[in-house]
């Protein structure tokens, strides 16, 4: 029930400091890095002028671009608690014809309306956004807000806004219009959640070859239930499977290889408690437990296999995200992901905005082979540089792969703002990155194929960065096969759209 990372440092609330004057050498200055946390009520759409575009949009591209992500940050002069209790906003960057066309909406979810009327906060956020008037009036208010924005997905010609604890929203790809919850045709009963990071297999080894998307949906509780689902282009559900497994989850991401689903269940523990007494958010009573080993689920994708579900254990440690997973042979697993040392204590009554990057464990690029025969987990670090938002060839998911691409901070150590673009080539280990600091702060880069291209770096990335200064922000367009040169081409928004978290790239062009 609980959300991702934007930065890995914004988790914590507990490692604050004092000291708001940033070092002269320092690549980044925080009150810059908050300034992409104002949120943004404006909601427009055009077509960028030729002086907004530097650069020249490569010709083959062509194209949307989705972005989700928080956009409101306060409510009748009250702050939310951690911007992932920030209501969703969809951005659409339209590219054809080296032209492009933004437009931006806030989801309409029942919530959202209801609290734009009221002006004021009518739900608590998982994050420990209370409604007003202390604990006694949020004590056993177990609602929960669906706020639509950790990620948008375009399959089976819907468009989707996904937030991993309810039902995904509908929206109009033409006009973002939301056109209300979706249940899959039926497949979510009403009620039952939906999670935010759906994979695509490029080719289903169970549908002939074709591709598939596959989701999954966590109930937590003592022990916790994790259902699969498996849905053909079409949007028809081809599969689908459910499991109990013991102890609490939070599991944000998973990743899958053509036979099997992986999910990390991180080591921590949950007292309802505080949460329940209107004292606490959800995810402020979660507790990293540093002696308990990180559990790794393996879970066959075809229920008709008959093999069972295992379990192995890796050392403890916290992952939001998998870069990507595959089979090394039929026994023998490889599984890349964001990991960090601890999950920091989520602390209520403290502001998100007055973080301290440098006390925090960075984001770093671990990979685990799996035993499957053995039960035996083997991890080491590939990269030690502080990143999140993993990204790579679709056609390579859950296939062996040779590139990477991270956001990443600008220092080569430590953590910090993400900043730069890197990509990682895994058989060399040959690094390449671009940075936009001091004054530049970027969200998750979308790797895009060029058409017909057969190169696994044959595309370009697609990212979007906050002008601290300007406080605009800017789709930057880089060429895959050489992210040092910088960006080919950079569309400068009218606006600010805030640190967002996940979306994807479709070679639907819907603007007309
Ligand atoms: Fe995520």
């Amino acid at each position: 029930m609980l959300n991702p990372v934007l930065s890995p440092a914004i988790f914590s609330m507990t490692a604050l400091t004092a000291n708001t004057t940033p070092k002269p050498d320092s690549p980044y200055n925080r009150q810059d890095w908050q300034r992409g946390y104002q949120s943004q009520r404006h909601e427009t759409d055009y077509w960028l002028e030729a002086d907004e575009i530097v650069g020249e949009i490569p010709a083959a591209l062509s194209g949307t671009l989705f972005r989700n992500g928080p956009a409101l940050f306060e409510r009748g002069g009250q702050s939310v608690q951690h911007p992932f209790d920030g209501d969703g906003m969809v951005a659409a960057i339209s590219i054809d014809a080296g032209r492009a066309h933004f437009r931006n909406r806030f989801v309409r979810t029942e919530g959202f309306v209801a609290e734009e009327q009221a002006g004021k906060f009518l739900y608590r956020g998982v994050f420990g956004t209370q409604k007003p008037g202390g604990w006694l009036a949020n004590a056993f208010d177990f609602r929960v807000k669906n706020i639509a924005n950790t990620n948008i997905i375009y399959w089976g010609g819907k468009l989707l806004a996904l937030w991993e604890a309810a039902e995904p929203h509908r929206l109009d790809p033409e006009t973002l219009a939301t056109l209300g919850l979706d249940d899959l045709d039926g497949t979510l009963k009403p009620g039952e959640s939906f999670a935010a990071h759906p994979r695509v297999d490029p080719a289903c080894a169970f549908d002939g070859g074709q591709p598939c998307l596959v989701n999954f949906a966590i109930r937590p509780g003592l022990s916790t239930a994790i259902a699969l689902y498996e849905f053909a282009p079409d949007g028809q559900l081809r599969r689908q499977q459910a499991h109990q497994v013991p102890g609490f989850a939070f599991i944000h991401d998973f990743a899958i290889t053509p036979h099997y689903a992986l999910f990390f269940q991180n080591p921590v523990a949950f007292n309802p408690l505080p949460f329940a007494l209107g004292w606490r958010g959800a995810a402020e009573c979660i507790r990293f437990q540093a002696d308990q080993p990180t559990r790794i689920l393996v879970i066959p994708r075809d229920p008709q296999s008959g093999q069972p579900v295992r379990t192995l254990t890796a050392e403890a440690g916290f992952t939001f995200h998998h870069a990507n997973t595959w089979e090394i042979d039929a026994e023998t697993l490889a599984i890349d992901s964001v990991c960090y040392a601890t999950f920091p204590d989520v602390e209520p009554e403290t502001d998100f905005r007055q973080i301290n990057f440098a006390a925090l464990p960075p984001g770093q690029i671990w990979r685990c082979q799996l035993d499957l025969a053995q039960g035996r987990v083997e991890r080491r670090q590939l990269l030690a540089r502080c990143c999140e938002f993993p990204d790579l060839h679709p056609a390579r998911v859950g296939r062996d792969y040779r590139y990477l691409y991270l956001s990443c901070a600008h220092s080569p150590s430590g953590n910090a703002p993400l900043q730069g673009l890197l990509k990682l080539d895994l058989e060399t280990g040959v690094t390449q990155d671009y940075s936009f600091a001091p004054t530049g702060y970027v969200s998750e880069a979308r790797f895009v194929p060029e058409p017909g291209a057969t190169t696994e770096d044959a595309g370009w990335l697609l990212q979007v960065v906050y002008d601290s200064q300007r406080d605009r922000s800017e789709v930057v367009i880089f060429d895959a096969r050489d992210v040092t040169s910088g960006p080919v081409a950079r569309l400068q928004l009218r606006d600010r759209i805030p640190y967002g978290l996940h979306g994807c790239w479709t070679p639907h062009c819907f603007v007309r």
